[in-house]
């Protein structure tokens, strides 16, 4: 790569304006030109009206029963959106294409890690997702039951999250690659009725056993009454006679209309829990309707999807951006959305690229993660295959580094594509900071928030900066929004909205510049972003606790170039036992198989002790300086200075 580009895109200098062909085809512009919007500024500014902007795009979904109100924020920070009115957002999604064309148009092109492909029509999806409704159903599921689904990425999975949305049930997905402690813990908070898993998936050629990790989760989760197992690898699995059943023998013969439930826009439609700075995982609660809004209007905005595109939003269901913009937010628009199952650049480097040309992506949106994995792979993979197709890229879950953007936008964008940088939270539901079609892109920066969404950038005091990097904030509720933590508000309020009163914390570390583009710099908290997803530092060491030989952890990300952060730990042992490299190897498999792989420590060192205030709390910023090599700043409030030096000799 071009020295000289990189230092131009180092120095924030270099914007790329969309093509005029873009920006004059765009769903945006023609929705501008109807509501007579000249520019982008124009419409940033319109839409500060967030009542009038949201009321006017939510008139683009089939409700039941029209809203009284667009907000009701009289109980902040409990705002309820689109008051009293009535909707089903698995009508909006499946349903209502069946009155149109649409319902013989392709929903979802579905390929195994194997190289088995499926499809899936509207019509075909409509029939299993009312099958399986009316299955819920005969498992004796209502209206506000929790139902775990344990699956990896085959149909199945939409499929039953888009059947409890329509008889008004609230799914709780648990990301496949979990551990079965995870889902334990996760079906006893939601205390799930049911959960649905599969016999196993293909990852890295080799077959993963879902099953045997719910039964050992279901060992202690007394609220899950029955299991429903879909069948992908054929492998014979242990099935509890009165408990489980196959999922095929279950839909076998079921009706194939079942009627959506009229749910109230503030009924809760998910739960998806993410990490914290506890060790307890936050249950986020998103409500049918707002959501819905909000999901629809920014999928159609920021990819700009029209009925010709192949879109791939190469995340994994189990995480908010499948949830949002593999499930919902594309069926709503009536897209044909690409789903894989398996690992990236398996069995060969390209993998992907092989699938963007036989399938004819148009869309592709995935981490830089990813981007900066197929980089490191060669420009030879990538360049074995014809991807003109692709006309538009995107990028999420962590900031893009200048390397990994100028990469993905030649080698597989051709030079010819913008990247849509979107920033935003499993909270916050949609996009919140991302380009439009008519946006000029700086790399690096996520531009600016999008229409109806207010962000700003507060130093502690809760004054606005600019070019300075401070607190990241969303001055104002907006419809796709978190409602509250699961059984937890006092938790809501205290972690999103106790700092700034009346404004949304974030979490994140950003700037704003002069032009006022953000550019997100990671996270304020004890959260890491491991390969684009949340982990707490908490979570794991309270799993390293939890192992005999241990007393203390100390867990901090570290900079990755593949994953972006990576964690590091420092472990205080019983004084008992013996460091070793056995023992260290057993702790990092450890962590790995009480939370899930992606949460196994990269490097693990044994210390005497840890820094401490003088009340005992360990001093994490102390730690995170030395773990990065960075100055550890004033510790004349340590009760034991001497332990700062110990962790520079950690084994
Ligand atoms: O730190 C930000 C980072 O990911 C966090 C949200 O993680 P999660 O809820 O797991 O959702 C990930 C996918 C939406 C944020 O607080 N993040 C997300 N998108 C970006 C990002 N950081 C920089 N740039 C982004 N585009």
């Amino acid at each position: 790569m071009a020295k000289k580009e990189l230092d131009v895109l180092l120095k924030e200098e270099r914007v790329f304006e969309p093509p005029e062909d873009l920006v004059e085809r765009s769903n945006i512009k023609q929705w501008m030109d109807e509501q007579g919007i000249a520019d982008y500024d124009e419409l940033l500014e319109k839409a500060e009206d967030r009542e009038w902007y949201w009321g006017e795009v939510a008139k683009e979904l089939d409700w039941f029963k029209p809203w009284d109100k667009v907000l009701d924020d009289s109980d902040a920070p409990f705002f309820k959106w689109f008051v009293n009115g009535k909707i089903n957002i698995t009508y909006n999604a499946v349903d209502r294409h069946m009155k149109t064309w649409h319902k013989n148009k392709v929903a979802y092109i579905w390929e195994g890690e194997p190289g088995d492909i499926k499809k899936l029509t509207y019509r075909d999806l409509y029939i299993e997702v009312n099958k399986f409704a009316n299955a819920l159903k005969s498992l004796g599921i209502k209206k506000g039951d929790r139902v775990g689904i344990y699956l990896p990425m085959v149909l199945e999975l939409p499929i039953a999250m888009l059947a409890c949305a329509k008889i008004g049930a609230i799914h709780s997905v648990v990301f496949s690659g979990f551990s079965a402690k995870s889902l334990r813990d996760r079906m006893n908070d939601c205390e799930a009725k049911l959960v649905i898993t599969c016999d196993g998936f293909y990852r890295r050629g080799k077959i993963v056993a879902s099953k045997e990790s719910a039964d050992e989760a279901l060992k202690d989760a007394p609220s899950v009454k029955n299991v429903v197992v879909v069948r992908r690898t054929g492998e014979d699995v242990d099935m509890h006679n009165d408990r489980d059943i196959y999922w095929d023998e279950l839909v076998e013969g079921e009706s194939t209309h079942a009627d959506a439930e009229e749910m109230d826009s503030e009924d809760i439609l998910y739960i998806l829990y993410t990490s914290g700075t506890t060790g307890r995982p936050k249950g986020i609660v998103h409500v049918q309707g707002g959501y819905a809004v909000g999901i629809y209007n920014t999928l159609k905005n920021v990819f700009d999807l029209k009925k010709e595109d192949i879109w791939w939003c190469a995340a994994d269901v189990g995480w908010v951006t499948g949830h949002s913009y593999i499930v919902y937010a594309p069926l709503i628009a009536g897209v044909t959305s690409f789903m894989y199952e398996g690992a990236p650049a398996y069995p060969h480097g390209d993998r992907w690229w092989e699938m963007v040309e036989k399938h004819g992506i148009t869309v592709l949106y995935t981490a830089p993660t990813a981007i900066r994995a197929h980089m490191r792979l060669g420009d030879e993979w990538p360049k074995k295959h014809n991807l003109s197709s692709l006309r538009l890229l995107g990028s999420v879950g962590e900031p893009i580094n200048p390397e990994a953007w100028i990469w993905y936008h030649k080698l597989i964008g051709n030079e010819k594509c913008q990247i849509m940088d979107t920033w935003w939270q499993t909270e916050t539901g949609n996009f919140m900071i991302s380009p439009l079609p008519i946006t000029p892109l700086k790399p690096g920066s996520a531009t600016r928030p999008l229409p109806g969404i207010t962000a700003d950038i507060f130093n502690e005091d809760g004054e606005s900066l600019i070019n300075k990097g401070g607190h990241l904030v969303i001055t104002a509720p907006w419809p796709a929004m978190l409602r509250t933590l699961y059984k937890d508000d006092e938790r809501y309020k205290e972690v999103y909205w106790s700092r700034f009163p009346g404004v949304y914390l974030a979490g994140d570390v950003a700037r704003k510049d002069s032009e006022g583009y953000f550019w997100i710099q990671g996270r304020s908290d004890d959260v890491v972003n491991i390969s684009g997803h949340r982990l707490g530092t908490m979570e794991v060491e309270s799993a390293l606790v939890s192992h005999p030989a241990v007393a203390e952890a100390a867990a901090v990300g570290i900079p990755h170039e593949i994953k972006g952060e990576a964690i590091k730990v420092y472990v205080v042992l019983k004084k008992d036992q013996t460091p070793s490299a056995e023992l260290k190897d057993e702790l990092r498999i450890w962590v790995g198989k009480e939370i899930g792989p992606i949460a196994r420590p990269d490097e693990l060192g044994f210390v005497e002790d840890l820094p401490k205030t003088r009340s005992g709390k360990i001093m994490r910023r102390v730690i995170k300086a030395k773990a990065k090599g960075e100055p550890v700043g004033d510790v004349s409030t340590l009760s034991n200075p001497e332990a700062v030096d110990g962790l520079d000799n950690a084994e």
